[in-house]
């Protein structure tokens, strides 16, 4: 599994990671040996938040990381109603209790709500120093947002953006990622399949994809995601809650596409407009 600097961080981060949204409806032992699976294949950035099935999934989580937990860059978020300073040290508690660990590696914001970013930010910092959090980022931000976060906090505080990335809405493409590549901010791209729209083998784009992926022995979900981290700010981290799943993914940590062949991904889906990057819940 290739692994990359994770924006000012010094943490070098594996670029396929594992999403946790919904996982809690899958059978437990299933999804806690997908988990482990993907963690045996290198996928170690694991995205969990104090949103997902209300901390049931932190719950699969810990169990799934227990006795590993070195190995992982576990990632949490807090919600945005929770996001007040005191509001935002208190859920870190709850995330780290249900995680069964004493730190994160990164502590997001969800999405902008209506605390002030100053007193959220601050509750951040306080989490750093006291080794709670080893760093901390954002989600669902646009680059006025990501200005205004740049502002407050200066250079090389925000480790990343958490935002909607796949084949078919590349909207961050536009200013999104040139801004977070300026300001050396990871990209960490959320629902890399469409979450659960991904485009079939009877669509044009879906053609592409599985005659780039024949010419890899590769599958179309591995070619798909390679695309998506084809620049090197950017990581993925598709959510599988099966073993199969997880190691299918995990594929597309060594792929390397041609430029001749991204350049046929670009333009079987294109870019499309320049829109807001709205959070999906
Ligand atoms: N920051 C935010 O606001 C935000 C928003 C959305 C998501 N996220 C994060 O990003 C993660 C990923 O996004 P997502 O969960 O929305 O969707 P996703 O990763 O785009 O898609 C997940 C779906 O793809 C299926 N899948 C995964 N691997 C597969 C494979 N190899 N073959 C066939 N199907 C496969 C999964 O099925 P199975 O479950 O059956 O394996 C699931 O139905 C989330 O889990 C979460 O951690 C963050």
């Amino acid at each position: 599994m290739e692994r990359r600097g994770f924006g000012p961080t010094g943490r070098e981060v594996a670029v396929i990671g594992q999403g946790t949204w919904y996982i809690e409806h899958a059978k437990r032992d299933r999804a806690i040996a997908a988990l482990r699976r993907g963690l045996d294949l290198g996928m170690t950035h694991i995205d969990t938040a104090e949103l997902y099935g209300s901390g049931a999934a932190e719950g699969v989580v810990a169990e799934a990381i227990a006795g590993r937990r070195d190995e992982v860059f576990l990632v949490s978020k807090v919600l945005p109603q929770n996001a007040s300073r005191e509001g935002t040290l208190a859920a870190c508690e709850r995330s780290l209790a249900r995680l069964q660990t004493d730190r994160l590696d990164c502590y997001l914001l969800h999405w902008r709500g209506k605390y002030p970013l100053e007193d959220t930010f601050a509750a951040f910092e306080q989490l750093q120093r006291e080794g709670k959090i080893l760093s901390w980022g954002v989600s669902n931000f646009d680059v006025s947002d990501l200005e205004e976060a740049r502002k407050i906090v200066g250079e090389g505080r925000i480790a990343c953006n958490q935002v909607l990335y796949h084949v078919q809405e590349r909207a961050i493409e536009h200013a999104v990622i040139p801004w977070c590549e300026k300001h050396g901010v990871a990209v960490v791209a959320y629902s890399p399949f469409g979450h659960g729209s991904f485009p079939g083998p009877r669509t044009a784009g879906g053609r592409v994809l599985q005659e780039i992926a024949e010419a890899h022995r590769a599958s179309p979900r591995q070619v798909a995601l390679r695309f998506l981290v084809r620049r090197r700010s950017v990581f993925a981290i598709p959510k599988a809650s099966t073993p199969e799943h997880a190691a299918e993914n995990a594929g597309a940590g060594d792929i390397r596409l041609s430029e001749a062949e991204v350049a046929r991904i670009d333009a079987a889906f294109p870019l499309g407009p320049r829109s807001r990057t709205l959070p999906i819940l």
